[in-house]
């Protein structure tokens, strides 16, 4: 279809008078899951937020299905932005909430069904997830690797076309790695898109076609996997394989808080 994808054409941002982005270019091609690679704090983070217009970039484009976000009323970039969900990192789930509750919310909210409806698709989603028993838990009660079950179903609840995922696997086990991979290349399978940022290759590679580089505010390659592990880039090696002279290579490491979340 054209006019369909999410694109991003030379955004720039800054924060507190530091640049995080410049001139970023970015395409999210429905059915062609990507993931960005970068190193704690490059701004992949940012780079979800500025997607779904939760700040105003300061400079360039970003289109949601053919639709220029910037500058959109409120009720209208809500509408625009619908067909995304986000998986955020640490699965932000409301801890006052059961985990039913969590993945009913935004059904419940936008009030177009019954409590009944809701609830077969809470069932269902919890269910693709593999956690229907843990419906009536808080997540104070559920491990790591739930929470971030329990965040899928959660984004799934609204039948997205696109799914963020941030940073999904980091601080799980090998298991809880295998399981989330495994979600997400079943929702693939069911034609979702997704958009993965992490600093985890192994993740990386087991869910994407295509990658981002984020290094140092810009984009310094995209591609596929084998154009990846074969680019002619320094600190695109490093990142693959790092050694001591990363240390210094990437900015920001130094005393910066470089402990997985
Ligand atoms: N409100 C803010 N004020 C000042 N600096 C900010 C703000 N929000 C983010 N930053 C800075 O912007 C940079 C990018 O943050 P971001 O969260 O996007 O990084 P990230 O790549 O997602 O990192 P991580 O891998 O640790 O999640 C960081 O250096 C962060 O300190
Ligand atoms: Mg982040």
């Amino acid at each position: 279809m054209p006019g369909t994808g999410i694109r991003m054409q030379r955004v720039s941002y800054s924060v507190g008078g530091r640049e995080i982005l410049r001139d970023f270019d970015l395409t999210l091609e429905k059915g062609v899951d990507r993931t960005i690679l970068g190193v704690s704090g490059a701004g992949k983070t940012t780079i979800l937020k500025l997607l779904l217009g939760l700040m105003p970039a300061d400079s360039g484009s970003i289109s949601i299905d053919g639709v220029e976000i910037s500058e959109l009323p409120e009720a209208r970039l809500r509408e625009v932005r619908r067909p995304i969900a986000v998986v955020f990192q640490g699965g932000a789930l409301f801890d006052s909430m059961t985990v039913g509750e969590n993945v009913g919310y935004r059904l419940l909210e936008e009030g177009k069904r019954s409590e009944q409806e809701i609830e077969r698709v809470v069932l269902e989603k919890l269910g693709f997830v593999g956690l229907e028993d843990a419906i009536d838990l808080y997540p104070a009660e559920l491990s790591g690797g739930m929470k971030k079950r329990v965040a899928i179903a959660r984004a799934l609840a609204a039948d997205p076309d696109y799914i963020f995922f941030d940073e999904p696997t980091t601080g799980l086990d090998p298991i809880g790695v295998f399981n989330i991979c495994d979600l997400m290349r079943r929702l693939q399978q069911q034609g979702k898109t997704t958009l993965t940022v992490t600093h985890d290759l192994h993740t990386a590679f087991q869910v994407s076609q295509r990658f981002s580089f984020l290094h140092e505010s810009r984009l310094v390659f995209e591609g596929t996997k084998e154009e990846l592990l074969a680019a002619d880039l320094e600190v695109l090696q490093e990142f693959l394989t790092p050694s001591e002279r990363s240390l210094f290579r990437f900015t920001g490491w130094v005393g910066a808080d470089h402990e997985t979340k």
